[in-house]
């Protein structure tokens, strides 16, 4: 056993300290079966002084660190790549599930990084209170991780993406210090706003320990209407024009009919409209659950159905959560490689022609086998799924980030950059940003220990 290996085991127990390739192959693999590469260990800490003292012996091996929380990121952030050198460690944050007593005055909670999402939507609905963050994923994607990406989820209309929900943060850097601020303070303009820097790091600053948040009110019970439409413009025009006045609108979100389509050979469910339209639009309000956040004349010239209680609106939400997987799986049905999964941001007003553009363009690609988009509408940010190519195919991916450059969108609308896009980052950011980023991390990390390769391509300091 090496000497990194052994101080490893000394600090977290040999129990969580795992090398047996078959026990580390579920951490080494991403969700999507994408990315992957083989790692030293998988290190389970229990606590932030665990978390410090880790990193610190990575640190004096020189050794590179992988921050996993539940492993369901999209980008292969969370697994190890093919970079040069020693193996790296990955760094399980599950074990840091401290859940700190709920401040009803501040309305915000301290928890700890390797909480899971759905357990934290548990813990503060017992005492009233709503996390603003929701994604399919929720039972395995951690609170940790979900702030290291900046997720967005199906929420993000209502309450915002993950970064206006931190209040403050706890973080060990790759020295192995530790910085601290939980304080939550509403005011508090004490210089760099460090919680804003690590949101949306992926890991490549450090490890995240624990996370102030801030939470919401509930506004359960709610009504949902899913709707067939045909154009995109059609469906924006229905978000702003089924939801009456002062009603608030807590998601809208778009299905095109390949991916219903295939949620239904999935689950069973039949089609769950009249008739079978291009797009289906999800839209979900805050009302007493009675349906009386929707325009009724609005809704009377749709072919449209409205799910009032709690089992009939999760049905309504079945086609739309299983998009995620039904793609892969098709994928796989026809022995084809794991999909490609690109999440993009574009234009409210150009996205029914950025949507054509790349249906003709995917479609006419040799390889496809299967097409779809899939998304959060109200945010302009969409999910192009494509199922054929090959893993390594990066020529159909350039089909669709070229199409984001030609319309100013963004390559990364809440998934991150990790590995699959690092070499693309100049689509949306300015030379002079990313040499700031680059400042940015050769001064936290100076000898590139943190998530190497991952957000910023190349190696820093090594
Ligand atoms: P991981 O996958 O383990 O890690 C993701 C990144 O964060 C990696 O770069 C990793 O190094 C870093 N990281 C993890 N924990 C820490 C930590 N404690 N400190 C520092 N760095 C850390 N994403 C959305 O934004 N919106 C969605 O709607 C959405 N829906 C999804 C649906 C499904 C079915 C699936 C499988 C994924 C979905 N995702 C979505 C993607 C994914 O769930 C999010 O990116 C989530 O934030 C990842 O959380 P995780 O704990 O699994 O992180
Ligand atoms: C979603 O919105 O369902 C996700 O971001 C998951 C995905 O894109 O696969
Ligand atoms: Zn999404």
């Amino acid at each position: 056993m090496s000497d990194l290996l052994k101080r490893l085991a000394d600090v977290v127990g040999p129990d969580h300290c795992l090398t047996d390739p078959a026990l580390i192959e579920s951490f080494t693999t991403d969700w999507g079966g994408r990315w992957g590469g083989p790692a030293l260990a998988v290190v389970r800490p229990a606590s932030t002084a665990e978390v410090a003292a880790v990193v610190a012996a990575c640190a004096d091996a020189g050794v590179a660190v992988i921050p996993q929380g539940g492993n369901t990121g999209l980008v292969g952030g969370s697994v190890p790549g093919d970079e040069a050198g020693a193996l790296p460690v990955i760094l399980s944050t599950r074990r840091l599930t401290r859940l700190d007593p709920i401040d009803d005055v501040s309305g915000q909670v301290t928890v700890g990084a390797g909480v899971t999402l759905g357990d934290l939507h548990r813990y503060v609905a017992r005492g009233g209170w709503e996390y603003g963050v929701d994604l399919a994923a929720r039972d395995s994607a951690t609170v940790g991780g979900t702030v290291a990406t900046n997720a967005g989820g199906i929420r993000v209309i209502a309450h915002g993406m993950t970064r206006a929900q931190v209040a403050g943060i706890e973080a060990v850097l790759p020295d192995g210090s530790v910085v601290e601020h939980l304080a939550g303070l509403p005011k508090d303009n004490t210089g760099y706003d460090l919680a804003g820097l690590l949101t949306g790091s992926e890991g490549t600053l450090g490890v995240i320990t624990a996370v102030r948040l801030r939470l919401h009110r509930p506004h359960v019970p709610s009504s949902v209407a899913l709707l067939g439409v045909s154009t995109y413009d059609e469906a924006l025009r229905l978000m702003r024009s089924a939801v009456r006045p002062g009603v608030t609108l807590l998601a809208a979100e778009v299905t095109d009919r390949t991916g219903v389509e295939l949620a239904m050979r999935m689950s069973g469910l039949p089609w769950p409209l009249e008739r079978r339209h291009p797009l289906t639009l999800l839209l979900e309000v805050a009302d007493r659950g009675e349906g009386e956040g929707f325009e009724p004349e609005v809704l009377g010239n749709c072919d449209v159905v409205v799910g009032l209680d709690a089992s009939e609106r999760a049905r309504l939400w079945t086609y739309r959560e299983l998009q995620g997987q039904v793609f892969t799986a098709y994928a796989a049905e026809q022995g084809a490689p794991p999909a490609h999964k690109l999440d993009i941001s574009i234009p409210l007003r150009d996205l029914a022609e950025c949507a054509e553009l790349l249906r003709q363009r995917v479609e006419a690609y040799p390889s496809v086998i299967a097409f779809g988009v899939f998304g959060h509408l109200g945010d302009g940010n969409i999910h192009v799924e494509i199922a054929g190519p090959a893993t390594d195919d990066e020529a159909v991916d350039m089909i669709v980030l070229g199409a984001v450059r030609e319309f100013g969108g963004s390559i990364s609308a809440e998934h991150g950059i990790g590995r699959a896009k690092a070499h693309f980052l100049e689509f949306s950011r300015s030379p002079a940003e990313i040499a700031t980023m680059r400042s940015i991390k050769s001064a936290l990390d100076p000898r590139g220990i943190m998530n190497p390769g991952v957000l910023l391509a190349d190696r820093v300091g090594a």
